[in-house]
């Protein structure tokens, strides 16, 4: 952190007088492709955040730079000043410099602590107020004008309020939020396929669609209202509907401090992803079944999939020794 921040501060240059705000990257534990079907999700912040240091300038320029990915930081700017102007935020100036410590392309939502963090940057110094799940709605339009992947508001609500070891459930109809606690006994495993993967090559909406064009045959608003009965023949929506039950019974396992059950939903949702949703890799798959054969609980793929993370629940003082650990929460 110290060292980022030093890094930012010498990259605007004079003064003391930068402020920073930080917004972390994620692992969903459960609720994968639910955000957009207005149904649940259970995503925990990790420590891993991006950090912005900013400076208002009175000209109105915005002047942004990252210092891990140069070249990519534009159309997120723009998109985000765009998104924020819809808000209401006035044209005040800055200078920013970016720096994130969540890995890219590894479906630890980098891109939601990017938005986030500068996202609340610009309001500061604009002055703007928004209520956490409007700046979370601002910041997923902006991602998808700068990404164009149509994507739900799941990282962008745990990159505004997500606190680590404190799984967020995000009911993504109403954005209505709970705290939940991952039992003191517990750790999460982060677990690196190092399979890159960019959910804007056309497989993320074309699920999304799928998803819509299931609900629709239904006639029902969104495939949170659909019934295990209407979705028994069509995979994709089967997982949505399955997946949804996973969420409750996953907050009930941890609130009732039950690993075992905690881990089957795990798993259970992993398959589902696998065969129903079709989103993961043999790779990811191969990570899973190394895990539990470790003696995991539970294991899955975690984010939008084609490739990046595998999370696995473990007994705390029993963390499995497997290559490619990003992080243990
Ligand atoms: C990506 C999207 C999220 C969500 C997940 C899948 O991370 O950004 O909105 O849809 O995929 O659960």
């Amino acid at each position: 952190m110290h060292r980022r921040a030093d890094a930012i501060a010498a990259a605007l240059g004079r003064g003391d007088d930068v402020a920073f705000v930080r917004a972390p990257g994620r692992v969903n534990l459960i609720g994968e492709h639910t955000d957009y079907n207005g149904g649940w999700v259970l995503p925990m912040a990790l420590e891993l955040d991006c950090l912005v240091g900013y400076r208002p300038r009175t000209d109105g320029a915005v002047n942004v730079v990252s210092l891990d990915a140069p070249d990519d930081i534009a159309p997120w700017t723009d998109a985000l000043l765009e998104a924020l102007a819809d808000e209401g935020r006035e044209a005040v100036g800055l200078d920013a410099a970016v720096a994130t410590s969540v890995p890219m392309g590894a479906g630890l939502a980098s891109s939601g602590a990017l938005s986030i963090a500068l996202g609340i940057a610009l309001c500061r110094v604009a002055g703007l107020v928004l209520e956490p799940p409007v700046l979370a709605e601002a910041c997923r339009r902006a991602e998808e004008r700068a990404t164009g992947v149509p994507c739900g508001f799941m990282d962008q609500m745990v990159a505004a309020l997500g606190r680590p070891r404190e799984p967020l459930l995000v009911d993504c109809r109403d954005a209505a939020v709970e705290r939940v606690a991952l039992p003191d006994d517990a750790a999460i495993v982060v677990v690196d396929s190092r399979v890159r993967r960019s959910l804007s090559d056309g497989r993320y909406a074309e699920r999304r669609a799928a998803c819509d064009a299931a609900a629709e045959r239904i006639g029902v608003p969104s495939l949170r209202d659909a019934t295990p009965e209407q979705v028994a023949d069509d995979p994709v929506a089967r997982h949505v509907v399955s997946e949804n039950e996973r969420v409750h019974r996953m907050v009930r396992a941890l609130r009732a401090g039950d690993l075992e059950a905690a881990g089957a939903v795990l798993t259970e949702g992993h398959r589902s992803l696998r065969d129903d949703f079709a989103v993961s890799t043999p790779e990811l798959d191969a990570l899973v079944e190394r895990l539990l054969g470790l003696g995991a609980y539970g294991a899955r793929l975690t984010g939008g999939g084609f490739g990046g993370c595998v999370i696995a629940l473990v007994a705390r003082d029993r963390v499995p020794d497997v290559d490619g650990v990003v992080c243990v929460c």
